[in-house]
């Protein structure tokens, strides 16, 4: 396998990869080998990683023929998205971490995973550590979910929550999640909302079977809200908390006409269960027709927590390049509409 990115995931990657070595070939039956890692910085001090490991010609990586797996941990549209289609063209399979790309392309990925039966794995794309996305893709495939709702961006959350409980300033409790390792690199994706709103747009296209993109998604972050805002929601027994609500859109008739989604802060009662999430926790109702509602919660945001997303998909899919068979494959096929905010 080889790895592109070794920040504050891929480090953690690596490190239990090490760790664990001895479990995780048991749990694959056979060895989980790094051939390489791509960086832009090989000079950067990273501990536990291996100098001898470190390359910056990534896509030399990508299609080594000793590499069958590539794990994408960097992050961004360009160059991720080159090299994860130059691995699966080369017949390797991916995992990714990388909402963004997802959101905006991810159309781009899943026609090449089918047309190179590859796989595609991306569960730590959303919610860190929380295993939300198979659970979509594979156990719920055959009900009809109906909303996803939750608080998806752990930044966020944990500015808000050092708001209410501490009245801690917004800036302050920004720059303690950012040293926590919460914040994306540019911490506007998460202030400004555009990392839940392309964790919204993951969601939706698995929920609803129909491609949404995060331009679908209408957004507001959680920059205009004020420490009196949230003062006065305490007032009031309520907390304000950034939630990503995804439904279809009924037509009057007993069907849906199509989907909304939208990402936007909210005032919710003391005795809502999304109001107990703190920190950087994450939490996400689905509610579906036959299964009813589910609540999944856990760490959303962390080194820790997202290797460990990353870890489990790289069994399953070493499990899958093992038995010569790829994973379930994302089908798309324009479902529901997504419908402009203005027009539910
Ligand atoms: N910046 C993201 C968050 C990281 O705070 O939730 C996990 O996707």
């Amino acid at each position: 396998m080889a790895l592109l990115g070794c920040g504050v995931v891929g480090t953690e990657v690596v490190r239990l990869l090490n760790e664990r070595a001895g479990d995780l070939a048991a749990r694959v039956g056979a060895p989980l080998e790094l051939a390489g890692i791509a960086v832009r910085r090989p000079d950067r001090v990273r501990e536990g990683v291996d100098p001898a490991l470190l390359t910056t010609d990534a896509e030399a990586l990508v299609t080594r023929p000793d590499v069958d797996i590539v794990v994408e941990v960097i992050g961004g549209i360009e160059p991720a998205r080159s090299l994860l289609l130059a691995a699966m063209k080369t017949g390797k399979s991916v995992i990714t971490a990388n909402k963004a790309l997802l959101a905006e392309d991810g159309a781009t990925l899943f026609a090449a995973a089918r047309e190179c039966n590859a796989d595609l794995y991306y569960e730590a794309s959303v919610a860190g550590a929380i295993p939300l996305l198979r659970p979509l893709r594979e156990s719920l495939v055959g009900d009809h979910v109906q909303r996803v709702l939750g608080i998806v961006n752990g930044t966020t959350n944990y500015i808000l929550d050092q708001m209410d409980t501490h009245g801690a300033g917004f800036n302050e409790a920004l720059e303690e999640a950012q040293a926590l390792g919460y914040a994306e690199a540019d911490p506007t994706a998460d202030v400004e909302g555009f990392d839940a709103a392309a964790k919204a747009a993951i969601l939706a296209q698995l929920a609803f079977h129909t491609p949404v993109t995060a331009a679908d998604v209408h957004r507001e972050g959680i920059t205009e809200v004020t420490a009196a805002d949230v003062a006065g929601a305490k007032e009031m027994d309520s907390v304000v908390k950034l939630l990503a609500i995804c439904e279809r859109v009924p037509d009057g008739a007993g069907g849906s006409r199509g989907v909304s989604v939208r990402v936007h802060p909210a005032m919710i009662p003391r005795t809502h269960p999304l109001a107990s999430v703190r920190e950087a926790y994450n939490a996400v109702f689905v509610e579906a027709e036959s299964a009813g509602s589910l609540m999944f919660y856990g760490a959303g945001a962390g080194g820790a927590p997202t290797a460990s997303a990353v870890l489990g998909d790289l069994v399953a899919v070493a499990r899958n390049v093992r038995g010569g068979t790829p994973g379930p494959l994302e089908v798309t096929y324009a479902e529901l509409p997504a419908l402009p905010m203005g027009d539910t």
